[in-house]
C-alpha cells in the first residue's frame, strides 16, 4: 500500500491531561487515489494529516508512506520527505504577500529535484491572466488556486490538504474542487482532503470518517463524480 497506516496512536498533554486523540486507527490509500476525511470538529482529522505530513510525531502504530517509515525518524529526514513527497494545501494561503502569483509559485520550484516548469502549472491551472498580480489583487479562489500552484510545482507524489475551501463560499469552493480534480487528473496526485463538506466525498476514491479519534466508516467510490456532476 502506497500510504499505510496500522494502530496508530496518538496522545496530546501530560500526566493527569494526556488524552488519546488518535486511537488504533488502521487504513491504507493506494497510489494516484483521492481520499477524503471526514469528521466532526476535534475527531482528529487534522492531527491524522499533519502525521502523514511528517509534523507530528507518532505516539504508538506506524505510518508508513511510499516505503519511508515516519515513525522515529529524524528530523532530516522528515525534512527530506517533506521536501520531496509533499505538497501542503491549507485554509488559510499563507501566500507571501510581496511576491507576486508567479514569484510565489517560483519559489516553490527551487525545492524539488523533478519540479515541474512553473508556467505549465500556471497555465494548467488556469491562472495566466493573474500571474503578474500580487496576492492581494486576488480573490479568495485565485488565491487558494495559487497555493495549489505553489504546492504542485516542485511535483509531490502526495498533496495534503486541510479544508482547502474553509474560507470559501460555494461558488468558488467548486472551483477550488474542480482545479484538484484536474490535478488528480493531470498530475495523478495522492491526494488526501480533510473537510467539513460531505459533498465533496462525492469525488473521492475513498472516504474515511473519523469520530473521536477512530474510523467510524471507511467506504469506496466505484465511480466517483467530477465536481460538475455534484449537487452542491
Ligand atoms: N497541539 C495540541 N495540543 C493539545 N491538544 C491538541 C493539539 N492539537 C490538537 N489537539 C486536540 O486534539 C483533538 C483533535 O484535534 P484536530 O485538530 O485533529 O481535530 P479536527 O478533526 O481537525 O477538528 P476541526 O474540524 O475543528 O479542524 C482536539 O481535541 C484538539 O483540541
Ligand atoms: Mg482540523
Amino acid at each position: 500500500m502506497f500510504i499505510e497506516v496500522k494502530q496508530l496512536e496518538k496522545y496530546y498533554g501530560e500526566k493527569e491531561n494526556r488524552k488519546r486523540i488518535l486511537n488504533q486507527l488502521s487504513f491504507g490509500i493506494k497510489q494516484g487515489d483521492m481520499c477524503v476525511i471526514l469528521g466532526p470538529s476535534g475527531s482528529g482529522k487534522s492531527t491524522l494529516l499533519n502525521i502523514i505530513g511528517g509534523l507530528e510525531s507518532i505516539d504508538g502504530g506506524e505510518v508508513n508512506v511510499d516505503g519511508i517509515t515516519l515513525k522515529g525518524a529524524s528530523g532530516a529526514k522528515l525534512d527530506d520527505y517533506r521536501r520531496d513527497k509533499l505538497g501542503f494545501v491549507f485554509q488559510s494561503y499563507n501566500l507571501i504577500p510581496n511576491l507576486t502569483v508567479r514569484e510565489n509559485i517560483e519559489i516553490c520550484e527551487l525545492l524539488g529535484d523533478g519540479s515541474m516548469n512553473a508556467d505549465k502549472i500556471i497555465s494548467d491551472l488556469g491562472l495566466s491572466e493573474h500571474k503578474n498580480k500580487f496576492p492581494r489583487h486576488l480573490s479568495g479562489g485565485q488565491q487558494q488556486r495559487t497555493a495549489i500552484a505553489r504546492a504542485l510545482v516542485k511535483n509531490p507524489k502526495i498533496l495534503l490538504c486541510d479544508e482547502p475551501t474553509g474560507a470559501l463560499d460555494y461558488e468558488t469552493s467548486k472551483e477550488a474542487l474542480s482545479v484538484l480534480e484536474k490535478v488528480h487528473e493531470l498530475y495523478k496526485t495522492t491526494i488526501i482532503i480533510v473537510t467539513h463538506n460531505e459533498a465533496i466525498s462525492q469525488m473521492a476514491n475513498q472516504v474515511l470518517r473519523l469520530r473521536d479519534g477512530r474510523i467510524s466508516k471507511e467506504t469506496f467510490n466505484e465511480k466517483p463524480l467530477s465536481a460538475a456532476e455534484i449537487d452542491w
